[in-house]
């Protein structure tokens, strides 16, 4: 891969930030805990190595970066579809966001305390997209996706279980402590299984780090 410094075409890049937010009725939702810094710093990082980036980015209090392309959705659903139209444009795509797994079937109406769920309230949720997955399966040849793996415990083994079970070319391990934080510490796995552990940066240098990588 190469940029526009050694290429008159410039790669375009294509990041999925932020939560996703599934409705239960008008006035309650569900979310994961993500503020989105990372992939607008992704973003950022992609325009100063002279790419195009798209951000389709969830729910999040943050600034467009200057000459980035966004696009907001709510739900995963909407993330899904939007992420699949766009993805033909695009060389590069990098799957950064907090998309929940499971999504309640959203009531019309307030759900009200009634006698009936006095002693509490069951949700049904179902399995929403593998957003990441599906992008994977349906790649063109010119193509590189990278994934995140976001974990709580046996960070390495999990996040190499999910660049093989989702076929992305890259994964991006990285601790839940990083929810929130300005800053992380990350590993980077390549499909070959060659690993480079990266320093201790802040979002925007560890931004600058993992695309100067897979560029
Ligand atoms: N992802 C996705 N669509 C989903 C869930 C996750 O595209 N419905 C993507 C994330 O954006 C990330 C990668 O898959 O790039 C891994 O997400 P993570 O939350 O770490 O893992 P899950 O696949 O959700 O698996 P688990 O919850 O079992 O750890």
């Amino acid at each position: 891969m190469t940029s526009k410094s050694k290429n008159p075409k410039p790669l375009r890049i294509l990041i999925a930030a932020g939560p996703t937010r599934e409705y239960i009725d008008p006035v309650r939702y569900i979310s994961n805990d993500s503020s989105g810094q990372m992939g607008f710093a992704l973003a950022r990082a992609a325009i100063h190595l002279n790419c195009n980036a798209t951000l389709v980015a969830g729910p999040v209090d943050l600034e467009t970066p200057d000459d980035v392309k966004r696009i907001n959705v709510l739900s995963a659903k909407e993330m899904h579809e939007e992420m699949m139209k766009q993805s033909k444009r695009h060389d590069v795509i990098i799957m950064a966001a907090a998309v929940a797994d499971f999504s309640p079937r959203i009531s019309k109406d307030k759900i009200k305390k009634t006698p009936k769920n006095a002693k509490g309230l069951i949700l049904k949720l179902n399995k929403t997209k593998d957003i990441l997955a599906l992008l994977c399966k349906k790649r063109s040849d010119h193509q590189t996706i990278v994934g995140f793996a976001l974990e709580t415990k046996d960070l390495e083994k999990n996040a190499r279980k999910k660049l093989n079970a989702k076929g992305c070319d890259w994964i991006i391990a990285n601790s839940s402590k990083t929810i929130g934080s300005k800053s992380c510490k990350a590993i980077l796995i390549e499909k070959s299984g060659e690993k480079t552990v990266l320093p201790h940066l802040n979002k925007e240098d560890l931004a600058i780090v993992i695309l100067s990588h897979i560029l």
